[in-house]
């Protein structure tokens, strides 16, 4: 049984997707226009025959996705093929051309049964409506951007009716001998875009009744159409990237909110850039509104993933069990500082540790001038007011953009609970640093004071 999804199965469907769409714009030229196509095509035909029967024999073999579920049984997957596209397969795999090919060249009496044969031919567009089911794979595997997706199948499908358009005007008589087939078929279609566009400039007009008529139709069904079309587009070009319009649309509203109430330049400027810096390094912020919409499980997995960085910088982490880190993952809050801003102060309670993910920190006096310590990416800070209930023994700075990861007591405390190496890997540091900082102290004090 061949997957749906396997890439046999994706390379099958998209040569049965080209073998329709020449097939769409070969043989309503061949019937209208044959003299603008080389003249033996009968490869073409018999690549039409071998396509699509294989295909009908290939369909009785993959299996189905039925509510979820993959089903591989040969006699529901026969059965619910014999019901669904079956016939429609079938018909438009009748070799009605390579019979014309053959029958029409030793035939003189070639007449109207030639042209009625021929004419069958046009069935091999039902193949054509595959193509939606091909657009219904790919949104479910979510080949390519939704809305590049939407765009490109529109686009086909406008040019492709475009080009039936024009192949119906030409069949309606509008052929002018003195010029070649391909210039006539430039004409049909020139008309036939001012037509859909309702632009219209008048210069190839309906000639009779039947061309009269045609043109009303195409006029009609074109205001409609080309209104459903533009306004479309704007939705599916503004959607492309929808991560950053809604980004961009968010940064206009703080920008506005600022303005309205006054906001400093510099203070403005300052939350730009951190808006942009965001947008650096999130591609957006809303992956936690993303993740509380997932079941426990998939939040934990998608949670390792997005932190993935940052575990393999943490040197703690490194011989954590993948419960711990999965736990870990899901109690990470990210926040971002720009150079220069105080994340804490020396004196202020705190209940919460960060790791370093991006940039640095500096570990400072209350005054910010006397620097103890400079902690770069996978290190961590905040652990000793965390583990002693006490007050933070020194203030951090950002020397540069942060990309900082917040963990909270209550959090480190069952951690700490389940693995106990975790733990004391963090106690032991922190009581290295404060006894480094105590000694750093006294160092400074005998400098100022140096009669002690
Ligand atoms: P806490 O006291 O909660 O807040 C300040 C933090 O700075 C402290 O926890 C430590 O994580 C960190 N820190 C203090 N002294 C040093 C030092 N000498 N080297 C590195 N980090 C330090």
């Amino acid at each position: 049984m061949i997957h749906p999804d396997s890439m046999l199965r994706r390379f099958w469907d998209l040569l049965v997707a080209a073998g329709a769409i020449t097939a769409g714009v070969d043989i309503p030229l061949r019937i209208f226009l044959p003299d603008i196509l080389p003249e033996n095509l009968l490869n073409l035909d018999i690549l039409y025959l071998v396509i699509f029967s294989v295909d009908i024999v290939l369909n009785f073999f993959t299996a189905e996705v039925h509510e979820g579920k993959l089903i591989t049984e040969k006699g529901f997957i026969a059965k619910h093929y014999l019901r669904t596209w079956f016939t429609l397969d079938l018909l438009s795999a009748l070799p009605t051309d390579l019979i014309h090919h053959y029958w029409a060249s030793d035939n003189p009496a070639k007449g109207q049964i030639w042209q009625i044969l021929l004419l069958t031919s046009l069935l091999k567009l039902l193949r054509l409506l595959k193509l939606l089911r091909l657009k219904g794979s790919w949104d479910r595997q979510q080949l390519l951007n939704p809305s590049a997706r939407r765009l490109m199948f529109s686009l086909f499908w406008i040019a492709l009716i475009g080009h039936w358009i024009a192949i119906g005007w030409i069949a309606i008589g509008r052929q002018d001998a003195s010029l070649t087939s391909f210039e006539n078929y430039l004409r049909a279609f020139y008309w036939t875009v001012t037509t859909l566009t309702t632009i219209g400039y008048g210069d190839i007009t309906p000639q009779n009744n039947i061309e009269i008529i045609y043109t009303i139709a195409i006029m009609i069904t074109g205001a409609g159409f080309y209104g459903f079309f533009v306004g479309n587009l704007a939705s599916i070009l503004a959607n492309i990237d929808e991560a950053k319009s809604n980004f961009r649309w968010k940064l206009e509203s703080v920008e506005s909110f600022m303005k309205r109430n006054e906001v400093p330049v510099s203070l403005r400027k300052r939350v730009r850039s951190y808006y942009n810096y965001l947008w650096d390094v999130r591609k957006g912020n809303d992956q936690y509104k993303i993740l509380n919409d997932l079941p426990l499980h998939l939040r934990s997995e998608v949670s390792m993933f997005l932190n993935r960085d940052l575990l393999k910088k943490v040197p703690l982490f490194e011989h954590a069990s993948d419960e711990m880190l999965r736990e870990l993952c899901l109690a990470l809050h990210p926040e971002i500082f720009m150079p220069g801003d105080i994340i804490f102060r020396k004196g202020e309670s705190g209940s919460r540790m960060y790791f370093i993910s991006k940039g640095r920190v500096q570990v400072t006096d209350e005054s910010g001038q006397d620097i103890y310590a400079t902690l770069e990416e996978g290190s961590y800070f905040g652990e000793i007011a965390l583990l002693s209930h006490t007050v933070r023994t020194a203030s951090i700075r950002a020397a540069d953009f942060c990309d900082l990861y917040s963990l909270d007591r209550e959090v480190f405390e069952n951690i700490a609970l389940k693995d106990e190496d975790f733990a004391a890997g963090i106690r032991e540091e922190a009581q290295k640093r404060a006894i480094e900082n105590k000694k750093h102290r006294e160092a400074s004090k005998n400098l100022t004071n140096p009669d002690n």
